[in-house]
């Protein structure tokens, strides 16, 4: 008899519970984001967009903070720039969906608005734990077509990702419809496929694919390029060689989009 010492079970448990340990502490780090007031508040400069022609202010606030008439407009403007492309794939289009989704209270909202009440664009994403990890999660950016191509919606993922990195999120994740071109904007802006995107089997296309960018502060250093914009001036440099040497050559280090496999 005796007792047997079952070293496997043991070091699942341990996983386990290392596992369940990672998730609690990220869902702290999720919880502190989502209790900010005003995540602009450190990033003052970031609250004026006045480039190409246009001339506006940015804020951010929670849905229920939003006024009735931002509200409608929301949707109403996702409602027009999308419900084509979602009826020309299996997703489809319901009024109700998206606006449940829209609505939801832990939908935050970045706001593009000129001085005279003009609604410009607005991105809604919420802080979440995605997959088990820390992200911002952008749902939507939407801009009235008249503005489009005028550097606005660039500036506004920008302010997602200070604001993602700022509180600690690991990544910045969208999901896009692969039958919109203008989804090919956030290639431009070097949005990489993520590890989760689903892979196409033979039998069925998957309308979507998930983007994301990571922050690249919280990778171990030999993973760190001279892509990572909040690293101190004085790494970069001796970071840049690393990387190039890393990567054969390539100052970014990471595939070009589209040329991603898993
Ligand atoms: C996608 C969207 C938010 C882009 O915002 P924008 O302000 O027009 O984009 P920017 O001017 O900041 O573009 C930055 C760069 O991205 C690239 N880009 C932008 N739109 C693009 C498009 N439709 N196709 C390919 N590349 C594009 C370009 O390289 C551009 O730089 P350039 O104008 O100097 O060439 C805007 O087109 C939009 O609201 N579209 C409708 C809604 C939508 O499809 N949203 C995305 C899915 S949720």
């Amino acid at each position: 008899m005796g007792r047997k010492s079952n070293t496997k079970g043991k070091e699942k448990r341990l996983a386990r519970k290392e596992e369940q340990a990672r998730i609690a502490a990220s869902l702290i780090v999720v919880k502190k984001a989502n209790e900010l007031t005003d995540p602009l508040e450190q990033f003052p400069i970031f609250r004026k967009y006045n480039n190409s022609g246009i001339d506006c202010n940015l804020c951010i606030k929670k849905f229920g903070s939003l006024d009735d008439n931002t509200k409608m407009w929301a949707f109403d403007l996702t409602k027009r720039n999308m419900q084509h492309k979602y009826e020309s794939c299996s997703w489809g289009w319901s009024d109700g969906k998206k606006l449940e989704e829209l609505q939801d209270e832990a939908a935050w909202y970045l706001i593009a608005q000129r001085s005279d009440g003009k609604l410009l664009g607005f991105a809604h994403f919420r802080f979440d734990l995605d997959e088990g990890i820390e992200v911002l999660y952008c749902y939507e950016l939407q801009l009235e077509s008249h503005f489009h191509r005028k550097g606005l919606g660039k500036f506004m993922m920008q302010i997602l990702e200070l604001v993602a990195f700022k509180n600690n999120m690991k990544k910045v994740v969208l999901t896009i419809l692969k039958n919109n071109s203008d989804s090919n904007f956030f290639k431009a802006i070097n949005y990489q496929l993520d590890e989760s995107s689903p892979m196409d089997d033979e039998d069925e296309d998957t309308p979507y694919e998930i983007l994301s960018k990571v922050n690249k502060k919280l990778l171990p250093q030999s993973q760190q390029t001279n892509g990572n914009q909040l690293q101190p001036v004085s790494n970069n440099r001796a970071n840049l060689m690393k990387a190039m040497h890393d990567h054969g050559g390539h100052a970014h280090g990471h595939c070009c989009p589209g040329h991603h496999h898993h």
